[in-house]
């Protein structure tokens, strides 16, 4: 586990708020929990406030802590504890996350790496030249049937290549990200083997074709 500190001042905003439906949907949140135990809406607040500006700032921590009545060190445990939350700028258009973890390793997650670091910067968690693409080592994400993978936003790209990865970052990069298909990058349907069903094959159309 690395240690993970808030990001520089220099690159923290001067204040956060959310926007006008975030804070209708954080009120909401924070009404779901029982009277007393609203301080239980921190991750989904935090989260929330990712998503909004891409990474969680110092500012928004303070925010939510405010919001939630909660001494600000506890809402800082949280942020700097779960390694979801994104405590630097992240790539404005794409912030790739390879999964690092054995099976994926075994797949090829190696070269994926190789091309991240080609393709967006030598180091992780670091920006590329235009600020539009970051990306970091992770551990499972739960597709290790479909090794090697990446996330991107909430989507799993699986079943990839160096080279189908190049071109999945070149999608993004050009802010055309909605282009590619979210799943496995090869003929596969979902998690079934390649190649096609295996077994209870009687009369499903789909392992006779
Ligand atoms: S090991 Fe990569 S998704 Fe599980």
């Amino acid at each position: 586990m690395s240690v993970r500190r808030l990001a520089d001042d220099s690159v923290q905003p001067a204040s956060f708020s959310f926007n006008a439906e975030n804070q209708a949907w954080a009120e909401k949140t924070i009404k779901k929990f029982p009277e007393g135990r609203q301080q239980s809406a921190v991750i989904p607040l935090l989260m929330r406030a990712q998503e909004q500006d891409g990474w969680v700032t110092k500012a928004s921590i303070e925010h939510i802590a405010a919001m939630l009545e909660m001494p600000l060190i506890r809402v800082l445990e949280v942020a700097t504890f779960y390694t979801q939350f994104q405590l630097k700028p992240v790539g404005t258009r794409a912030h790739i996350q390879v999964c690092g973890t054995t099976p994926c390793m075994l797949r090829g997650a190696e070269e994926l790496m190789k091309v991240c670091k080609h393709k967006i910067n030598h180091d992780p968690l670091t920006l590329n030249a235009e600020g539009t693409l970051s990306w970091e080592e992770v551990e499972c994400q739960g597709a290790c049937v479909n090794a090697p993978m990446v996330m991107i936003f909430k989507d799993a790209y699986e079943d990839l290549t160096p080279e189908r990865l190049e071109e999945i970052i070149d999608a993004f990069e050009a802010g055309k990200g909605d282009t590619i298909k979210p799943g496995p990058q090869i003929d596969r349907d979902f998690s079934a083997p390649i190649g096609g069903l295996t077994s209870l094959t009687d009369g499903n159309p789909k392992a006779e074709g």
